[in-house]
């Protein structure tokens, strides 16, 4: 097991309360896997990957769990062990890409300096393969483009640059957070391409997050679904698609446009909004947008429960076969 994280939780103390972004989540990454988080905004998503990361900046902090890379709890870490790690043996592709882009250094030296401290490259062999590297993200004349600083790019060709630094060094894992919406179908295509091929060649797992249920269909092995800071549904990327069980995951299913859909109807949308964090509905989060909504779902939260690899947080399903295990 490459990744392994147990009762993970990360709470943010603000003036009004405590929003508890991501609320006892377990899950864990095998080696070349390729795992997708989804779910709405604010359901926890990026908080998980910064959770993995050591970047969760203040007034958030990781309150209990584990984060286990390579059996050694990454929350056990100092700060100059987390910065050896990152870039190295975990890279991440972020949301915004300038984040992790200085404006005041020009492309080449922030790819290459990256490349230099994690690979032990001479200053030649860097600049090779930071050009290269440009090159398989799909930016045109990259050994004239890594000469601009990143205001100078659009915001696809930065996501691209982005790409190109996190998958420099080779990491075991990539965290990439949104790592096409920013792209046109073209360059997703073979962005989502690239990751695929570092997983084939180099065995590196992915921690894909992401929006568009279409781009989880054609990459991931494995889904979870994330509401309101938990996990509600996870099973590997067939069974999510074809026996999907919890209403949320059921809603994304049926919001997607279709191509093939030629009917005027209008597309299908989860009614209602995400609840606000500092006033979470007592029972299940999610019983106030459900249409299967009973009256006990709007006392308790069901646990999560597995049943053949397939885990599901919901009441329609807790009294179904025996062999229904409580996962929690
Ligand atoms: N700096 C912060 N201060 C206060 N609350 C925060 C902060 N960052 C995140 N949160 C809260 O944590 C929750 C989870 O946020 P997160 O950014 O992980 O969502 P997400 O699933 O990545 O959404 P999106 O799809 O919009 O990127 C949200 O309720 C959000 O309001
Ligand atoms: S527990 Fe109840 S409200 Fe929640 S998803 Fe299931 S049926 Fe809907
Ligand atoms: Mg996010």
């Amino acid at each position: 097991m490459l990744l392994e994280v147990n009762h993970l939780k990360t709470e943010f103390q603000l003036k009004h309360g405590t929003v508890k972004a991501v609320d006892d989540i377990s899950f864990s990454l095998n080696k070349g896997e390729i795992l997708a988080i989804v779910g709405e905004s604010g359901s926890g998503k990026s908080v998980t990957s910064l959770s993995v990361m050591g970047l969760v900046q203040e007034p958030g902090e990781v309150t209990g769990g584990e984060i286990l890379f390579k059996g050694e709890d990454l929350l056990k870490k100092n700060k100059s062990e987390m910065q050896a790690i990152r870039g190295d043996q975990i890279s991440m592709i972020f949301q915004e890409p300038m984040t992790s882009l200085n404006p005041v250094y020009r492309i080449k030296d922030q790819i290459m300096e990256s490349i230099m401290t994690h690979m032990k490259l001479s200053k030649k062999e860097a600049w090779e393969r930071a050009v290269h590297m440009l090159d398989i993200v799909g930016i045109p004349s990259p050994a004239e483009r890594a000469k601009d600083y990143p205001h100078q790019m659009s915001g696809g060709m930065r996501q691209r640059v982005m790409t190109a630094m996190a998958l420099s060094c080779r990491p075991e894992l990539l965290i990439a957070d949104e790592p096409t919406t920013a792209l046109d179908v073209t360059i997703q295509a073979q962005i989502l391409d690239l990751l695929y091929h570092m997983r084939e060649k180099f065995n590196m797992a992915v921690l894909l997050i992401t929006h568009d249920l279409g781009v989880v269909s054609e990459a991931a092995d494995r889904v979870i679904v994330m509401y309101c800071g938990k996990i509600v549904e996870e099973a590997d990327v067939r069974t999510l698609f074809e026996e999907t069980m919890h209403p949320y995951t059921l809603g994304l299913l049926r919001s997607i446009p279709r191509l093939e859909d030629e009917s005027e109807e209008p597309l299908y949308m989860i009614k209602g909004m995400v609840p606000n964090p500092l006033k979470m509905p007592t029972g299940c989060a999610f019983s106030d947008r459900c249409d299967k909504c009973m009256d006990r779902c709007r006392r308790e939260m069901p646990e999560l429960i597995e049943r053949n690899g397939h885990k599901v947080r919901c009441f329609l399903y807790e009294n179904e076969p025996e062999e229904a295990e409580k996962h929690e």
